[in-house]
């Protein structure tokens, strides 16, 4: 049998080029090698996103999104966590295994205290259980279908290490292997995706590249990017460059090298690299930018999409839950 992967994506703003290049791309390439679970965590997102019209906003963006990048809701599962409610109560049953001293060593949760305390705030400032139990739930969607692998960036590793954790205890206590045991699976080749200010590209940081901003609004977006004040024939290093890191990740080893050599030979001024890199990436995006605005334009055709594969997920969660009650004697 292929081994399972799953990978929750948050739907909490807009796509940009580090989250297709971070997470996306490499979250749709494990659908060769693995059984593949992709679901949209919008009970996650609500920890934070407190706008109804913003969350549901959010969940179609990025329901189009994976589908406009290629996701075949046919051959892997592709639900809304919130349409499966057994996922919830697996939740519960799991935080009565999770140690509370796990939760307060959780960094998305160490963070927030760190910074209420750096402005001399309540430690506990504007935190909500949510935030407080976040690795429950997210043990909970990762045990509820024995996956194997967790593809997740380093900031989420401790989470898969969390359920892994509470599933031994879960396994030992009842004396089985009711669960298995996740491996969090950070891949070598993601790097982070620099902004346009040559900081980390984050939407918290206002210097993110959209995915699908039209083609001139994309442009603009690029011209945007720093660069220094190197005159169009000097030669230029590339690894100082934030254009050719970002124009890079959508080359080809070859390619990579040939522009890294147009790069060092002079002649390469940077409104040439920004024009370049715009080109690669809107031929990238053009058809999954046409695939998109197709899908934001029938909304019923994502809901029957979601539909589906609530209807797919249920039927494994539905029967694994049952066998989960009669072991903690539920039933
Ligand atoms: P943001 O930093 O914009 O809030 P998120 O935290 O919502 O982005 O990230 C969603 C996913 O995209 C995560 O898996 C994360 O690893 C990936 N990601 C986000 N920004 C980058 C980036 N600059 N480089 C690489 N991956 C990224
Ligand atoms: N916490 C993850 C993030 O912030 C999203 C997520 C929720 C997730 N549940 C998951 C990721 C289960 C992998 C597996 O990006």
């Amino acid at each position: 049998m292929a081994k399972r992967a799953l990978t929750g994506i948050k739907p909490t703003g807009e796509p940009h080029l580090g989250n297709w290049l971070g997470a996306i791309r490499p979250a749709l390439e494990l659908a060769r090698d693995y059984e593949t679970f992709y679901f949209i965590a919008d009970y996650h997102a609500l920890t934070s996103v407190h706008s109804a019209e913003v969350l549901r906003r959010h969940v179609r963006d990025i329901t189009a999104t994976y589908l406009a990048f290629g996701l075949d809701p046919r051959s892997s599962f592709f639900y809304r966590q919130s349409d499966i409610p057994e996922i919830f109560e697996l939740a519960w049953i799991l935080s009565c295994f999770t140690p509370k001293g796990f939760m307060n060593r959780a960094h998305a949760y160490k963070d927030a205290v760190a910074k209420n305390e750096a402005a001399g705030n309540d430690p506990d400032d504007g935190i909500n259980m949510g935030l407080f139990g976040y690795p429950v739930l997210m043990a909970a969607d990762i045990l509820m279908f024995n996956t194997d692998v967790v593809p997740v960036g380093a900031d989420q590793k401790q989470h898969v290490e969390f359920a892994r954790d509470i599933a031994e205890r879960f396994n030992h206590n009842y004396g089985r292997a009711f669960f298995h045991l996740p491996e969090p699976r950070i891949s070598a080749s993601v790097k982070t995706v620099v902004g346009l200010d040559g900081r980390k590209m984050s939407k918290s940081y206002d210097n993110t590249i959209p995915l699908f901003l039209e083609e001139k609004a994309l442009q603009k977006r690029i011209n945007q990017v720093v660069t220094n004040s190197q005159t169009p024939e000097e030669p230029k290093d590339p690894e100082q460059s934030h254009i050719f890191s970002l124009h890079a990740q959508l080359l080809s080893p070859e390619e990579d090298k040939v522009l890294r050599e147009k790069y060092l030979d002079g002649g390469m001024g940077w409104g040439m690299a920004k024009k370049v890199f715009f080109e690669s990436l809107n031929e990238q995006l053009r058809i999954p930018r046409g695939e998109y605005n197709r899908l934001l334009a029938v909304p019923a055709y994502l809901d029957s999409v979601l539909a589906q594969g609530r209807e797919r997920a249920r039927s494994v969660a539905m029967p694994f839950l049952e066998n989960l009650r009669n072991a903690v004697g539920i039933r």
